[in-house]
């Protein structure tokens, strides 16, 4: 079906730089460099092809029929097990060492050392199945033989990025030289770059945080998100908006677009002393993407980047975007510790 004139753009023509040229570019003749191309290249593919997944719906089957749990007991639905089979699939050919995905236990092992891969295959599954946005995480991490690349640090990781399945199909990522906007074409399926040298706005008044747990909020937290609330009336001095998508890497891609500060903290619930989110897979190549686009991403007082994990799962409070106002939160908590 051609375009109807409606429906065209009033810029007559683009010229953007595939994703594909921009990395063989950045990689030349570096051999280290290609392997990490050719696992993002790969991890696009697979991108691609989730997309169409995602697009025909139920049409194909449901893809949020609950299939069994992951090793946090969290439950798996029919597309995060698909998934994560396509992305290891796809990442073996494209000569990963190692991949750790949310939803297996152990990482999956090939032969030879190089580079681990780090995935969150399905984020944000919660909203599958409704049209809302869901999206994929991924870190890539050297390794050699002796080393587990998914227990050190964050500051190990040498490219990072996120693709966010929404109403359109974006990808964030950084090879540590900026950090980059590419946007899918639905014809052709190849990442075009949108916007290069990101640089996140420090203000915000834009948080996003599930408001349904402020009452198991650490004090300090629960203090800051009571003075935003307070509006031009309180100690902040102006209103603040809330967006809550529900999906961490949709927050992700809109804090990139305008700024904001996105938080899921440690609270008192049962099971939420560190929060939600997995520090190896979702908060470290947040973090990696926060620092080259100038924001920020902390555990709430430190940086994510810093932290070693504990076990391939571990969870972190992760609070990220916007310098100033993540900055804020940690002079709150701080000055608010908590007594428990
Ligand atoms: O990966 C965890 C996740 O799906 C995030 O993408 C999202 O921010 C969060 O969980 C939503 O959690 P809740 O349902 O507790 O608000
Ligand atoms: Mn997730």
């Amino acid at each position: 079906m051609s375009t109807p004139a409606t429906l065209a753009s009033d810029e007559a023509s683009f010229q953007h730089e595939s994703v594909d040229e921009y990395l063989s570019t950045w990689a030349g003749e570096d051999r280290s460099r290609q392997r990490v191309t050719a696992l993002i290249n790969g991890i696009l593919d697979a991108a691609c092809l989730l997309s169409e997944r995602i697009a025909t719906g139920s049409l194909e089957g449901d893809p949020a029929r609950l299939v069994g749990s992951n090793s946090d007991g969290d439950a798996q639905k029919a597309i995060d097990v698909a998934s994560h089979a396509l992305f290891v699939e796809i990442l073996e050919r494209a000569g990963a060492g190692r991949i750790l995905s949310e939803e297996a236990d152990e990482p999956v092992v090939f032969k030879g050392s190089g580079f681990g891969v780090a995935i969150d295959p399905i984020d944000g599954s919660g909203n599958v199945g409704l049209g809302a946005p869901v999206g994929t995480l991924f870190s890539i991490i050297p390794f050699t033989e002796t080393e587990d690349p998914f227990l050190t640090s964050g500051r190990r990781q040498v490219a990072a990025g996120y693709v966010s399945f929404g109403n359109t199909i974006d990808l964030g990522f950084s090879v540590g030289d900026g950090m980059l906007l590419a946007t899918m074409h639905p014809q052709t399926g190849e990442f075009l770059i949108v916007r290069r040298q990101v640089r996140i706005p420090p203000d915000t008044s834009e948080l996003a945080f599930n408001a349904s747990v402020h009452r198991h909020l650490q004090s300090g937290l629960s203090l800051y998100v009571h003075d935003c609330l307070a509006g031009r009336e309180g100690p902040r001095g102006r209103d603040f908006n809330m967006r809550w998508l529900g999906s961490a890497v949709g927050e992700l891609h809109r804090i990139l677009l305008r700024g904001g500060v996105f938080f899921y903290a440690a609270d008192k619930r049962p099971g939420y002393q560190n929060g939600r989110l997995r520090l190896v897979y979702e908060a470290n190549p947040i973090a990696f993407l926060m620092e080259q686009a100038g924001g920020r991403a902390t555990d709430g007082t430190s940086a994510i980047l810093d932290k070693v994990p504990t076990s391939h799962h571990c969870r972190t409070p992760l609070v990220f975007g916007s310098a100033t106002e993540v900055d804020f939160i940690a002079s709150y908590l701080n000055s608010n510790p908590t007594s428990e």
